[in-house]
């Protein structure tokens, strides 16, 4: 499964992709707007750091406007991808850029169904939003189990990226779903790595080996 990283900051981009385990990243207008500058360079940067897809999302809300900022968002860098809302719109949308060779994330994904027309609409990603929907006590994982499903069935080639992920736990179930990626904010990915044996154990490691030492000298 690939690990993207749901940021628009700089930094914290730099120091997860040095770690090498870092497949692309995603960004949405809240992230960016946390970040100084302009958003156009940062994506651009964003892109210099990773080496993979980096989605953008388009403001505008008609298909006419999606389409403009499509391009607009396309042309800054190999690496982008265009993110648009799932709605009529956005599909519209979506079915347009695809045409044209540009990859597109479906974003504000709740529902298979609504799933299954970002597939029919030739979204290279879909994504549908764990954490959110955990939060309105609907169990956001069952519906990646779905997704999964439905595209297993007719072969979809559009990839299920479970974004909105709050924990490790939203990250290990999608792996064993057989999502194709799982999008975190840095928190995530951080406590990813923690474990207290694992502290514990490097601990006793060193004081042996300082023990050890010091007997020989
Ligand atoms: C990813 O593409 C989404 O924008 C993001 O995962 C949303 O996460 P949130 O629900 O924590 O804002």
């Amino acid at each position: 499964m690939k690990l993207f990283l749901d940021t628009g900051n700089l930094k914290d981009i730099e120091t997860f992709v040095s770690l090498g385990i870092i497949d692309g990243v995603t960004t949405n207008p809240s992230l960016l707007a946390k970040e100084p500058g302009d958003y156009r360079d940062n994506l651009r940067k964003i892109c210099r750091i990773v080496n993979g897809p980096v989605s953008g999302e388009v403001i505008a809300t008609d298909w006419a406007g999606m389409i403009r900022e499509g391009h607009e968002i396309a042309k800054i860098d190999a690496h982008m991808v265009v993110k648009v809302p799932l709605t009529r719109d956005g599909i519209r949308a979506c079915k347009a850029l695809a045409g044209e060779g540009i990859r597109v994330n479906v974003t504000l994904v709740f529902s298979a169904a609504q799933a299954l027309l970002a597939a029919k609409a030739g979204a290279t990603f879909v994504s549908p939003f764990v954490g959110r929907l955990d939060d309105i006590a609907t169990n956001g994982m069952d519906l990646i189990r779905e997704i999964v499903d439905i595209y297993d069935n007719y072969e979809f080639t559009t990839e299920v990226l479970v974004a909105s992920a709050r924990h490790p736990i939203h990250v290990v179930e999608a792996a064993r779903i057989g999502a194709d990626v799982c999008t975190c904010p840095p928190s995530v990915i951080d406590a990813m790595f923690n474990h207290p044996l694992t502290t514990l154990g490097i601990e006793r490691f060193l004081k042996d080996w300082e023990k050890a030492q010091a007997a020989r000298a």
